[in-house]
């Protein structure tokens, strides 16, 4: 069998390397030609532990291709696996234009059965509309079938994810499809689960409104925390102990952010509404996630009091650890506030600088891009925590408070032990515990 990918974005490049991987001929398709020549001279343009490794593995094994001839794309394949973007309109629905594109396009080159598959993440019922596009638009009467194959991969542990994964799902209209699919992921058979393609496109935006969900609840928790004498990681960890409810996804502190979570909550929501359905609890776990980054600039606030002139420092700016996206990223919305504020800046982050340069761009003055948190601290009248990078558990935070010019750690990610820091001599204030 042979597999064109659409799309060389996050979810389509890690997509055509894991299938190459399992040992199927790929053809990564993009229509952005520097993009094709630079993945195919083995560099990734994301930064994704393991990602380069196992593209360069492949690319020499001969199983995998890119290329921006997409026709020929569609035309030497079995199966398309369609990976383009589904970004958010104003409105909070999703913009589907690059997949009726893509839709289109593979219409024109139909030359024989072939199954398409969506990846990316879209609102329930799209898969009608690509077939509804693909029928308009083909030259003849080739057969074909549209499949849903929703991806859970997160960015950081890409890799492992997609070929590890918990569970595939595959929602189809038919058994010449469904048997396709299976043959691809034959190798994890046991973790297959078939339904229809409405289920299948649901199950996707469901899981991730669902863990968006869970995020803000816990949240909440920490707030009411704040106001006890309670812990928030101790009752986390107490919540998680119950298998029902489980201890993944209970870490309280500046909320989600991401290519995902923010923009497929409201993307359920708007489906919902579009549909009858009230979708108020997602837009109440919206609301709570937005006030996170207020609750944390009230505790630098509550440390420095006025934050005009004040030199603060900022250790990690992606939207999580391992990864050099800023998309959603919580540290967007606290720089704001304090460059709002009047604040000087002094910003690190291991991966994501050279994307933060490009929304705030050093000037020395009043952002300043550092290499390495204690250049961050120097001259601090605060430290904030904004991404749990591993890297920051290992610093040396005695150092950093010679540095600082008043030794105030504010941890937006409950990364630090509270007794541990203030016996170093830190006032120290983190979220939901004390
Ligand atoms: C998420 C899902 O976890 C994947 O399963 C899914 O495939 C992906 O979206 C997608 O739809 O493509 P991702 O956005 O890469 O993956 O990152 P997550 O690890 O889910 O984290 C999302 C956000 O939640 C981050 O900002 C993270 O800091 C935050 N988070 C996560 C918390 O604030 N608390 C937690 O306990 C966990």
């Amino acid at each position: 069998m042979k597999i064109a990918v659409f799309g060389t974005g996050y979810v389509g490049l890690v997509t055509a390397v894991g299938l190459a991987e399992f040992g199927h001929r790929v053809v990564g398709a993009d229509k952005d030609t520097d993009k094709i020549r630079m993945i195919s001279s083995g560099k990734a343009p994301i930064f994704e532990p393991g990602l380069e490794a196992l593209l360069a593995k492949n690319l020499k094994s001969g199983r995998l291709e890119f290329s921006d001839d997409l026709g020929r794309a569609v035309r030497e394949s079995d199966v398309i696996f369609v990976c383009v973007g589904t970004p958010p309109h104003d409105d909070g629905g999703a913009d589907m234009s690059q997949i009726e594109e893509v839709s289109r396009l593979i219409a024109g080159s139909l030359n024989g059965y072939k199954v398409v598959v969506e990846k990316s993440t879209v609102p329930v019922k799209t898969s009608s509309w690509i077939k509804r596009t693909i029928s308009l638009y083909r030259k003849s009467d080739t057969p074909f079938d549209v499949a849903s194959n929703p991806e859970f991969l997160r960015e950081g542990s890409a890799v492992g994810d997609f070929l590890n994964p918990d569970r595939i799902i595959i929602g189809v209209e038919s058994e010449r499809a469904r048997d396709m699919l299976v043959r691809i992921y034959d190798n994890l058979k046991e973790r297959i689960l078939i339904t229809n393609i409405d289920t299948a496109e649901l199950i996707k935006h469901a899981s991730n409104s669902f863990l968006a969900l869970k995020i803000s609840y816990i949240n909440l928790i920490a707030d009411l925390c704040e106001k006890t004498e309670a812990d928030v990681e101790l009752v986390a960890r107490g919540m998680g102990l119950d298998p029902r409810i489980g201890g993944l996804f209970l870490r309280a502190g500046l909320g989600y952010g991401g290519s995902c979570f923010p923009k497929d909550v409201k993307a359920l929501t708007r489906i919902g509404e579009d549909l009858g359905v009230d979708m108020r609890l997602l837009r109440e776990g919206e609301r709570i996630n937005a006030e996170r980054v207020r609750v944390f600039i009230n505790k630098v606030k509550q440390s420095l009091w006025i934050l005009k002139d004040k030199t603060i420092g900022i250790l990690g700016l992606s939207f999580k650890p391992e990864t050099d996206d800023i998309r959603e990223a919580p540290s967007i919305k606290v720089i704001s506030c304090l460059l709002a504020e009047g604040a000087r800046l002094r910003l690190y982050d291991p991966q994501a600088m050279g994307h933060m340069k490009e929304m705030f761009p050093g000037d020395g003055e009043r952002v300043a891009y550092c290499t390495s948190p204690v250049e961050a601290a120097q001259g601090a009248n605060a430290l904030l925590l904004v991404t749990e990078w591993d890297e920051f558990k290992e610093i040396d935070l005695k150092k950093i408070k010679q540095v600082m010019a008043n030794p105030i750690l504010i941890d937006g990610r409950n990364m630090f032990d509270p007794p541990a820091v203030r016996a170093l001599g830190f006032e120290y204030s983190c979220l939901g515990r004390k």
